[in-house]
């Protein structure tokens, strides 16, 4: 009897978890962090701040599938991702992980609509027109991207990644360019997202007051994720 129980509890957590890091360490230069673990759950969201350098953005690339750590291991659907086959990393990157970059690469010379179409064809999603209303970039849709301003093609970025319908979010301080206003948005946005589709998001940000809005909240600071929240 104890033993099912057991079992039953093994089984809910498990489908809670979305993405769990056991033990990263990395170093460049000089060691920017070590024996790092983190749990990231369905429709939750994770802060992570800290000082230029300290390797937030080392780590968000580690967390998203660009870069193998130097020790620890990324668990993502029963997968140690970086002892997977590259097929199979690149389909999760596609398929799985929405992973929005502070430099957004939309491809020029088209409009936005193309950009969003591709995301579509990707996934097999359609084009949320309600999302476009949200991030107000839809009266911009037909224009081409090198007609847009840096904000618009932010949220232009943003717009295609969860067109894609992403079980993770990993943003790299995806409010840098805009107003306080458009930011929180943007911020409403994603985490009214994680909250209807059960995905979760791992968010890097200079703006204390965007991660107080998450659920939690992590320092790196002096090689360890501090709690905050
Ligand atoms: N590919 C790389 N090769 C060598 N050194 C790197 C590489 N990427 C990052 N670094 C170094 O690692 C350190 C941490 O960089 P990282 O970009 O992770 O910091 P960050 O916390 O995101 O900073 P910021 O807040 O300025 O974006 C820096 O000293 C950087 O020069
Ligand atoms: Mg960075």
């Amino acid at each position: 009897m104890s033993e099912t129980i057991k079992e039953e509890s093994l089984i809910t957590n498990d489908e809670t978890i979305l993405l769990e890091a056991k033990a990263l360490s990395h170093e460049f230069d000089y060691k920017l962090f070590e024996n790092i673990n983190l749990i990231l759950e369905k429709k939750q969201s994770i802060a992570i701040i800290g000082v230029s350098g300290s390797g937030k953005s080392t780590l968000l690339n580690i967390l998203s599938s660009l870069l193998a750590p130097k020790d620890g291991e990324i668990l993502f659907d029963k997968q140690s991702i970086y002892k997977i086959s590259k097929k199979n990393l690149l389909n999760i990157r596609r398929e799985d992980f929405g992973i929005i970059f502070q430099a957004h690469y939309l491809f020029r010379g088209f409009s936005a609509n193309d950009n969003l179409e591709i995301a579509t064809l990707l996934s097999g999603n359609n084009i949320d027109k309600e999302l476009l209303v949200k991030l107000n970039i839809e009266y911009v849709i037909n224009q081409g991207v090198g007609e847009l301003s840096g904000g618009q093609q932010q949220r232009l970025s943003i717009a295609r990644v969860l067109t894609k319908k992403p079980k993770i979010i990993f943003a790299d301080e995806p409010t840098g360019n805009l107003d306080k206003d458009t930011a929180q948005t943007v911020m409403d946005t994603l985490h009214e997202y994680i909250k209807k589709n059960d995905s979760g998001m791992i968010l890097v940000t200079h703006e204390n007051e965007l991660a107080m809005q998450c659920d939690k909240v992590y320092k790196l600071e002096n090689l360890h994720l501090k709690e905050l929240k």
